[in-house]
């Protein structure tokens, strides 16, 4: 990975480790400047990636890439948080923490998943059945990264408490970078299929199991899409096709990024057909899909067992990016997970494309609709714009005197942009200060965009989630007007406004 591991690590491990008692959600805490209100993010420090979203018993549970020491990245452990709506959420104890090893190394607990293992295939299970936790265990000394394996942890009691698996690592192949495994149970092989990377090698590799703990290696995919960033955090699920009952695609998503930043990519997925083995995306010459059109959408993966009958395929995200994340001005948390995102798939005259929704289930923290003069930091904005008539138009949020955040559409590109050059601190990081587009479909002479501004992080979804556009700003100042404008003033843009209830107790 990729930031320094501070050389005190020995001393802060022998010195803290009672720092991860139960924590409650305090409403001082989460108050904080920039904190986002409806948004996920741990009471304090330092996250990044979520990891092993699963629904057991009635709740969600969040893992996250979480630092217990401090407010950047570092001493990687799994912070955990459960929710019974995903919108409400109970912050938890650190569930696996990272640990020292006898040679003197330690080991970093990066991200990965957790599988209900229903039939007890592990053995690990008291009851009927429990939480498996398959992580990657990454092996570092004084910040140096050594060796990255998988390993196993387990939880009979809800999550509450998990125990590392004694025989450890599961799977080694004697690499440095080798990482992110995505478990699911693969029903038409009877297995377990493990999906990871090779993050400098572009590759997702699959393996199979019938019991998490031997791993016989399968297919590979690879080197297709776009390949300018090392590859991380692969997932892999079905989906039903839109329209075409009884059908359904395998998705393949990944998100690329880079130490050194530069140009960012994000996230990106291809459509195709898992067949056991390996993934055959249905074309291999396109150019690359993107998921998210902001700078801050990244490490995104679903739910696993979310009930068949309730059918939904949930994808959270983090909502930072690696090129500034460790500078955004906030203390004493650092970094937020974007919305619940509700994911389908349709046909368009291009293809296949993935459709990303806000979660139905937050229109229940809508407050009363707002009448006249809109303002506010914690808001959900329905705008249409008839961009048949229009040059250019759209809105500006978070306007004071001399900051605005504007997302608008622009006519002569026919793109969605979210413009943050001048949305208030942008002096932290050279990369920050940026104008993120994406083309859209302009043929039927509307556009819809649903605008979820939270404190910190502004979500659009354009046209039902056609494309989605995730970025966090950093307002200085006080005022939060919404203004609507239109280069011609032709008067073509309605705008709705509710006032979104914090959900934090
Ligand atoms: C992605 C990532 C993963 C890794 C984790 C470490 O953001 O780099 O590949 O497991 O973060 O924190």
């Amino acid at each position: 990975m990729k930031w320094l591991i501070p050389v005190f690590l020995i001393i802060i491990l022998s010195c803290s480790k009672k720092e991860t008692g139960i924590v409650t959600n305090d409403s001082t805490q989460y108050s904080e400047r920039y904190r986002p209100q409806y948004h996920f993010s741990p009471d304090k420090n330092w996250t990044n990636d979520p990891n092993g979203l699963v629904y057991y018993e009635g709740e969600y549970h969040i893992f996250y890439q979480y630092n217990p020491y401090g407010n950047t990245w570092g001493h990687m452990s799994w912070g955990h948080a459960v929710s019974k709506d995903l919108l409400h959420w109970e912050q938890l104890p650190v569930a696996i923490a990272e640990y020292q090893n006898p040679s003197g190394d330690s080991t970093m607990i990066f991200s990965g998943t957790v599988v209900v293992d229903k039939n007890n295939s592990s053995g690990f299970c008291e009851g009927k059945d429990c939480l498996i936790a398959v992580y990657t265990s990454h092996v570092h000394k004084d910040g140096q990264g050594k060796l990255q394996h998988q390993s196993l942890a387990y939880s009979n009691d809800k999550g509450r408490t998990w125990k590392r698996y004694d025989k450890n690592p599961v799977l080694d192949i004697q690499r440095k970078d080798f990482r992110d495994p995505k478990i699911f149970w693969y029903e038409t092989g009877n297995v377990w299929i493990a999906a990871m990377v090779v993050p400098d090698l572009f590759k997702v590799v699959f393996y199979k199991s019938t019991n998490l703990k031997e791993w016989t290696a399968l297919g590979e995919f690879g080197g297709i899409g776009d390949t300018s960033k090392i590859w991380e955090c692969p997932d892999l699920f079905e989906l039903p096709v839109e329209g075409e009952p009884g059908k359904t695609k395998w998705i393949l998503s990944l998100s690329g990024s880079h130490p050194a930043g530069g140009k960012f990519v994000g996230m990106q997925y291809f459509v195709g057909v898992f067949n056991g083995n390996t993934f055959i995306p249905d074309q291999s010459t396109q150019a690359p899909l993107y998921m998210d059109f902001g700078k801050d959408f990244y490490a995104g993966i679903i739910y696993n067992n979310i009930p068949k009958e309730d059918g939904r395929t949930i994808m959270i995200g983090w909502a930072n990016n690696w090129a500034y994340g460790n500078q955004i001005p906030t203390s004493t948390w650092r970094s937020a997970m974007a919305l619940p995102r509700e994911l389908s798939l349709k046909k368009t005259a291009a293809g296949l494309r993935l459709i990303q929704q806000p979660l139905k289930t937050i229109s229940s923290l809508r407050g009363d609709e707002m009448k006249g003069e809109i303002s506010g930091n914690q808001l959900e904005l329905e705008v249409e714009i008839d961009i048949a008539k229009s040059k250019g138009a759209g809105i500006k949020i978070l306007k004071s005197e001399s900051e605005e955040t504007i997302i608008g559409y622009d006519a002569t590109t026919q793109e969605v942009f979210i413009d943050r050059t001048h949305s208030g601190d942008v002096g932290f990081h050279k990369e920050f200060a940026s104008i993120d587009r994406v083309k859209i479909d302009a043929s039927t002479g509307k556009i819809k965009l649903q605008v979820f501004v939270d404190h910190s992080i502004v979500e659009v979804f354009v046209n039902n989630g056609e494309q989605t556009l995730c970025e966090q700003v950093f307002p200085l100042a006080n005022d939060a007007r919404v203004i609507p404008y239109s280069e011609n003033n032709d008067g073509v843009i309605s705008v709705r406004a509710w006032k979104i209830n914090r959900t934090w107790k």
